[in-house]
């Protein structure tokens, strides 16, 4: 009888979205564009940021403005943006090592022992600042942002240039998001998608995990249906 080889894609690198997945920038870009959209005259919760996760500067404004229902020249809009950088950076500025979530540290530290590849594929211009804030900047070989895009997520442009810096096939590689538009990016890229959140966000994320805490990589295999 002819044995048939069974192929099993091998996992070589680890991709990691920054805000909300490593560290709880999240809540600051929240405070910096609510600020803007009460300064502006107008007021929307954490529920609609939801939408906002993920997406680049100057297309969140742009879904900022549209709820106000407001529309403004290019020109305003950076000033706008530029204002909202402002106030986002002056909390980053105070972020210190104890903000990585729960967690990270030690599946950063499994990942080292089984030889895992480490990525970052941000749509933040700041990822940079806010690495070294944290004192996370070694810990990734390579590292994405929007200093490199030129389309924003859910396009896959971040992912696809991460792996393409790692050497590596998208199959071979994980991205773990928190948000629904990161989601759709690694999909579309044709990455393992692993949704880190409320597992209702991203329906179509291979794998749903409440956070990095208590997670073991050999138990994050087993449940990727590779
Ligand atoms: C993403 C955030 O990581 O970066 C978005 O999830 C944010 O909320 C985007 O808009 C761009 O960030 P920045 O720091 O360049 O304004
Ligand atoms: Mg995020």
């Amino acid at each position: 009888m002819a044995i048939v080889p069974i192929f099993t894609a091998m996992i070589r690198a680890c991709i990691f979205d920054l805000d909300g997945v490593l560290v709880d920038t999240a809540h600051y870009h929240f405070l910096a564009w609510r600020r803007l959209a009460n300064q502006l005259g107008f007021d929307f919760d954490e529920k609609a940021n939801e939408a906002l996760k993920g997406v680049g500067r100057m297309e969140s404004l742009d879904i900022i403005l549209g709820w106000g229902g407001l529309s403004k020249t290019r020109p305003e809009k950076e000033a706008l943006a530029h204002q909202k950088n402002e106030w986002y950076r002056a909390y980053i500025r105070e972020m210190t090592p104890g903000e990585v979530l729960p967690g990270v540290a030690g599946f950063l530290d499994q990942l080292d022992a089984q030889g895992i590849r480490k990525g970052i594929g941000s749509s933040s211009k700041n990822a940079k600042t806010i690495l070294r804030q944290v004192g996370l900047t070694d810990r990734f070989e390579v590292i994405v942002d929007g200093t490199d895009l030129q389309r924003s997520k859910p396009d896959p442009q971040v992912f696809q240039l991460g792996a393409e810096r790692l050497g590596l096939s998208p199959r071979e590689c994980i991205v773990f998001e928190d948000a629904a538009a990161g989601i759709e990016a690694a999909l579309a890229g044709g990455f393992w998608a692993v949704g880190v959140g409320d597992a209702e966000i991203f329906p179509g994320a291979h794998i749903a995990i409440p956070g990095l805490e208590n997670l073991h990589w050999s138990a994050l295999l087993e449940k990727l249906p590779l």
